[in-house]
């Protein structure tokens, strides 16, 4: 009840009756009056006018269940949501969820990992209260062999909301994190399940570097934040609730051909890597080559000085700058 009335209060442009929350609830006056005085707790401003109702006047930055649950507007992406205060890794927890029958669109969050997990066996540093790290979890139908792609649709919800919500253009360094002026702001760990030919679960972990942090010496100058490079405040909720509208849209561009045809041009529009020369290093041997952008199946198109195309696979290799990160 409690996010419900929360996304009453927000959607009401002005005052809500107390009786149209008793009435729409079954509760009684006193029921709904104790919500609300758990959500003043919480901080949220709530004026209360005898013969009006209850109005909204501040939207403090919450990162909760609640503030969450009553902000989804999407059909199925984020609808079932399960927040910790602190969990080892979201991904960890969507695998384990998905095995005791969460459906698909569960989204798992944490403000605070104590495990949390990058790519390539990396750790994910994921203090509490600064940033945004989340999972979600998907039941697809189609053949394990195109679930790689899963994590450029992901890359270009996050990219559009990023940018939409910091003001300025995010932009995406092949295949799957967010750049800022250059610097990564957001990293996507893809993990999935499969038995024989089918699909069990994919779980999409995405973590987003939102308020102002220093970052390990390695890292310098290579990562940033949200509201370092924007000088924005950034509502952690606002963002994920944007990213989980753009995804769910995304997505269905994505099974209508269950390639990235209908996503690709925007994807290669967001493209840091486009047209500029990269260095592909690829275990069987490292080469250069000037970046055309993603073809429908998500490869990287490179022409090499002979004027040959190669097209890269996310997999096993790793795409940079020739003079750096991008
Ligand atoms: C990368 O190395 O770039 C990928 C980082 C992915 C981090 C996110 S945070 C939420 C989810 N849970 C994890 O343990 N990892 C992912």
């Amino acid at each position: 009840m409690k996010s419900e009335i929360l996304s009453f209060l927000r959607k009401t442009d002005g005052y809500i009756s107390g009786q149209e929350l008793c009435e729409h609830f079954g509760v009684t006056r006193a029921a709904v009056w104790k919500v609300i005085d758990g959500l003043k707790k919480e901080g949220y401003g709530i004026e209360a006018v005898t013969g009006r109702g209850y109005r909204l006047t501040s939207l403090p930055d919450i990162f909760s269940a609640e503030e969450l649950e009553s902000r989804m507007c999407t059909e199925w992406a984020g609808r079932n949501l399960v927040f910790y205060a602190s969990t080892g890794s979201t991904n960890i927890q969507a695998k384990l969820l998905a095995e005791e029958g969460a459906p698909t669109g569960t989204l798992v969050v944490a403000d605070q990992q104590t495990q949390g997990r990058g790519r390539r066996g990396r750790t994910w540093t994921s203090p509490a209260g600064r940033n945004l790290y989340f999972t979600l979890l998907l039941k697809p139908d189609f053949v394990p062999d195109k679930a790689s792609m899963l994590t450029l649709v992901m890359a270009h919800a996050v990219q559009s909301a990023v940018t939409e919500v910091c003001g300025m253009q995010a932009q995406i360094k092949w295949p799957n994190d967010i750049v800022l002026n250059g610097k990564k702001v957001t990293g996507i760990l893809t993990e999935m399940s499969v038995q024989g030919e089918y699909i069990q679960h994919v779980v999409i972990g995405v973590g987003v570097n939102v308020k102002e942090q220093e970052f390990v010496p390695e890292l310098e100058g290579k990562a940033t934040s949200l509201e370092q490079e924007s000088g924005r405040q950034i509502s952690r909720a606002a963002l994920l609730e944007k990213i989980m509208e753009n995804f769910e849209a995304d997505y269905a561009l994505f099974l209508k051909k269950q390639n990235l045809s209908l996503l690709m041009e925007a994807y290669n529009a967001a493209l840091v890597n486009c047209g500029r020369e990269v260095r592909v290093l690829d275990p069987a041997g490292e080469y250069t080559g000037i970046a055309q952008g993603i073809n429908e199946k998500g490869e990287l198109c490179v022409k090499t000085a002979d004027g040959k195309l190669k097209k890269v696979y996310a997999g096993e290799v790793s795409v940079r700058g020739v003079y750096g990160y991008v």
